[in-house]
């Protein structure tokens, strides 16, 4: 039998594959080929065909020319952000953020709105071999993270049915895009559709996976994970813009009429999803591009801040920065200059999205070092490494904040909007403990400054407590029920009923 039978290729297109590969000093990918079934041949020409081996190798040298161009150049200069362009929740006028939040939901009602979550990532420091999103961060209830995220989006448009003009036929809907990338995307459907979507409709659910890029050696060979299979990983959650614009993304956002999504990480357990009052203070601010920061709690933490590198807006990681710069403060001295820590939290005009392309070549990918399990060319063997043996390239979603026309910045309270999940139970920071913990006490908060109680002793690691955000989404419509109140515990709340059922 020849290969053609088997493949839509022949030998003399199958040379020149071969050449190809060669050429670009990327041979050694047909180094096992004579020895595979010729099944294995078809997996991995079919992998080989799809690879764009020459935009890898650019990627590969801009990104080692962009981490050299980082360490070494030292006349690169660090500005704060301009006060124009930033704003704070925690500052502003209780008026000013209801304005916010009425545009917000004005907005949302007149279907103008829309989410978009980035759910491609591995999620390696957790250690769950399922997506991130199905993680159950053992709240009372169990709730995954994605279910907690669709019953937000849920009482938002109720919340938002209230806005909406009497003459206004359509129902008030926020559709929610959901990026998922190869090794999420089946589990995280079929969780979906276990779980019926979670009440939302079907329809305004729409997955769509991000790319990949070939991981590569720390000299950019593409390594092989089996003689017949190249070792690829997702392409960074700046891949969501390639993405948007192949899957499709851009044309439903516009035959939608939807004119600016929230986009906003899976495991963020407090995430406001498409929360009224950044979109309300983004488009007020005629934002095409924005992002929601938190306050960096010392000069030491190690989290990317939101700045102006080198006269352009920028995240700039804490490595990237000397310690006399992190610790810099404000005239007043009440907050770290450099203090706007970025949480991956972003508002785009469908407008900005649409536009990436024109800029999208001068994206620069960055260098990830991990352990990525390899075939040894030598002895054939596969090897699973215990130090990093290779790279992934990746861009980042604030990538391309150089390229904003109007960026603004909100800061948000952290306790109330941020609480990442990203390492593994019992490590004691950003992981299924502090989510929970988070989250049980926020909904203490929220009782409190509704007037009530809740009968607790300040554990909420072991809290038995949980307000569903069918019932709040951030604490509204609670006073009415449970001024002068104490509600016993354990409580599991889930309707009002389940409210007036709880309090003593
Ligand atoms: P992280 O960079 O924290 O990666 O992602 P991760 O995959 O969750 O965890 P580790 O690093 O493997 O332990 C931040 C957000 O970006 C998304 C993630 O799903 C998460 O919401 N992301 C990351 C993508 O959507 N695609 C990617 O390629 C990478």
């Amino acid at each position: 039998m020849t290969i053609s039978s088997f493949l839509p290729i022949n030998e003399v297109e199958l040379q020149a594959l071969k050449e190809r590969f060669e050429k670009n000093g990327q041979g050694h990918v047909f180094h096992f080929f004579d020895e595979l079934e010729m099944e294995q041949q078809a997996q991995l020409i079919y992998q080989l065909l799809d690879l764009d081996v020459e935009r890898l190798n650019e990627i590969y040298k801009t990104a080692i020319k962009g981490a050299e161009a980082s360490v070494l150049n030292s006349n690169t200069t660090f500005e704060p952000l301009p006060e124009a362009v930033f704003d704070s929740v925690l500052k502003s006028s209780p008026e000013q953020i209801r304005d916010w939040e009425t545009l917000g939901l004005s907005l949302i009602a007149q279907g103008k709105v829309a989410v978009i979550l980035m759910a491609g990532g591995q999620g390696t420091r957790l250690g769950s071999s399922d997506p991130k999103g199905c993680y159950n961060i053992n709240l009372p209830s169990k709730k995954s993270l994605f279910q907690l995220q669709a019953e937000r989006i849920l009482r938002l448009q109720d919340i938002a049915r209230q806005y909406q003009r009497p003459s206004q036929l359509k129902d008030c809907v926020i559709p929610w895009y959901i990026m998922t990338s190869g090794p999420t995307h089946a589990p995280t459907y079929q969780f979906f559709e276990a779980n019926h979507f979670f009440g939302l409709k079907k329809e305004n659910i729409i997955f769509f996976e991000q790319g990949t890029l070939p991981c590569l050696t720390m000299d950019g060979k593409i390594i092989l994970e089996a003689k017949d299979k190249v070792a690829i990983a997702p392409d960074g959650n700046g891949g969501i813009y390639a993405a948007v614009q192949n899957k499709g993304v851009i044309k439903s956002l516009k035959e939608r009429g939807i004119l600016y999504s929230h986009c906003y990480c899976v495991d963020n357990c407090l995430a406001r999803v498409a929360d009224p009052v950044f979109i309300g203070y983004s488009v007020s601010k005629g934002t095409d591009c924005g992002v929601k920061v938190v306050s960096k709690v010392a000069p030491e933490e190690p989290v990317g801040v939101v700045c102006v590198r080198d006269g352009k807006y920028s995240v700039v990681e804490y490595s990237e920065i000397s310690q006399e710069v992190s610790e810099r403060r404000t005239a007043d001295g009440a907050s770290l200059l450099f203090g706007a820590a970025n949480i991956a939290n972003h508002f785009f005009s469908t407008e900005f999205l649409e536009r990436v392309p024109q800029f999208a070549s001068q994206l620069e990918y960055h260098i990830a070092k991990k352990k990525i399990k390899y075939v040894d060319m030598s002895t054939g063997e596969v090897v699973v490494p215990k130090s990093n043996s290779g790279m992934k390239l990746e861009c980042f979603v604030f990538d391309v904040f150089p390229f904003a026309n109007h960026f603004s910045v909100l800061e948000v309270d952290r306790k109330d909007e941020f609480s990442p999940l990203k390492n593994a139970p019992g490590t004691g920071a950003d992981c299924p403990e502090t989510s929970r913990r988070d989250i049980v006490a926020q909904h203490v908060r929220f009782i409190e400054a509704a007037g009530g109680q809740v009968e607790q002793d300040g554990n909420f690691e072991e809290l038995e407590f949980e307000l569903s955000p069918w019932v709040s989404y951030a604490g509204e419509g609670l006073a009415d029920f449970v001024a002068g109140k104490i509600i016993k515990t354990p409580a599991i709340i889930e309707t009002k009923e389940d409210l007036i059922r709880s309090l003593n």
